[in-house]
């Protein structure tokens, strides 16, 4: 329940504040170079560090502890590990009983029944997402010429942010915001028509990542308000490239021999230093909520390599998937 993936899978496990996360790849073919130092490129990326992110920094090192010999994959599933050694549990035992409006605190303690480890945010924290960054680190590995790009379009509805950002810290407040994504060098044909398609695949795992409220492919939302005429991508010659790209890379649920664009809207983080209301589950009275600890102003900053990451992962699936039909 906690994977994705036909071919190359994607696991993961751990709690923000447990002794460990990490990510379990099944399915990658053999002899893949690997070594740990192959990982830190893309985790340096998901770091914190600059303003607006937490105060938490791990260090993250990649253990590999299983499906890599002589520095290559041997076929069984890889698995990486990384230690959680920054951690502070005290200032989340108040979400026990005041669960923090917008997070997963009151959801995750009736769905188990209370035994979940509500430390930082649990299973459900963006900590897991290192995880997703290592699966991706091999996963590009198998794209070989696909390129994955993302830019921020904007935080907190703006382009030029760092008004934006610094406002919110200075009001004990959080944004969200807006990442492009471009894959570039896809083949023609990549995908599977209904349920594989790439929008299915993609947003999937786009949505795996805390925060991630909305995804648009291409034109999106907005071509629900235009015209065949206006909307329609003409060929312009047999490599299946086209004038505009309207519809984002894809059609049929296939690539097009365009560049997949897509779109993801990140909320803000709901640990908020501002006041606000929250219930009591013990009393059942309303109370106030200030929330202390380490915490991202904005998600969306340290996003942009996990959104690459998951789609590297969900594009190699389908690479891997398209061999049924003898294409490479
Ligand atoms: C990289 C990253 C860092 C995050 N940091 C925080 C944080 O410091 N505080 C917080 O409340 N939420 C943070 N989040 C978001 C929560 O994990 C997420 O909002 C929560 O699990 C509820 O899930 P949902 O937003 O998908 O509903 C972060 C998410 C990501 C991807």
């Amino acid at each position: 329940m906690n994977s994705f993936g036909r071919i190359f899978k994607v696991e993961i496990f751990g709690e923000s504040h447990g002794e460990s996360v990490g990510v379990i790849v099944g399915g990658c073919p053999p002899g893949i170079e690997l070594c740990e130092d192959d990982f830190m490129t893309d985790l340096t990326k998901r770091q914190p560090g600059q303003k607006g992110t937490t105060k938490r920094i791990e260090k993250d090192i990649p253990h590999i502890k299983s499906g890599v010999f002589n520095m290559r994959s041997t076929g069984s599933p890889i698995m990486i590990e990384f230690y959680n050694e920054n951690r502070e549990s005290g200032d989340y035992e108040q979400f026990k009983t005041k669960p923090r409006p917008g997070q997963a605190d009151f959801a995750a303690d009736k769905k188990f029944k209370g035994f979940n480890d509500y430390r930082g945010g649990g299973h459900f924290s963006g900590r897991l997402t290192v995880g997703l960054v290592a699966a991706g680190v091999i996963a590009k590995k198998i794209l070989k010429d696909i390129e994955i790009k993302t830019r921020i379009l904007e935080i907190g509805g703006s382009q030029n942010y760092q008004d934006k950002l610094n406002e919110a810290i200075s009001e004990g407040d959080t944004l969200g915001g807006i990442i492009e994504c471009f894959v570039c060098n896809v083949p023609i044909g990549l995908g599977e028509p209904f349920f594989d398609s790439i929008e299915s695949v993609i947003s999937h795992l786009v949505f795996s990542i805390p925060s991630v409220k909305g995804i648009e492919f291409g034109k999106g939302f907005e071509s629900a308000g235009m015209k065949g005429s206006e909307y329609n991508d003409t060929l312009l010659d047999l490599s299946g490239r086209t004038k505009t790209n309207n519809c984002g890379g894809i059609t049929g649920g296939l690539s097009n021999g365009n560049q997949i664009i897509f779109r993801a809207a990140l909320r803000p983080p709901s640990s908020i230093l501002k006041s606000q209301m929250t219930i009591n589950a013990v009393t059942g009275k309303e109370e106030e909520l200030s929330v202390k600890g380490r915490h991202d102003v904005c998600a969306a900053l340290r996003a942009r390599i996990i959104i690459e990451s998951v789609t590297a992962a969900g594009i190699c699936d389908l690479l891997l998937i398209n061999r049924i039909y003898g294409l490479k």
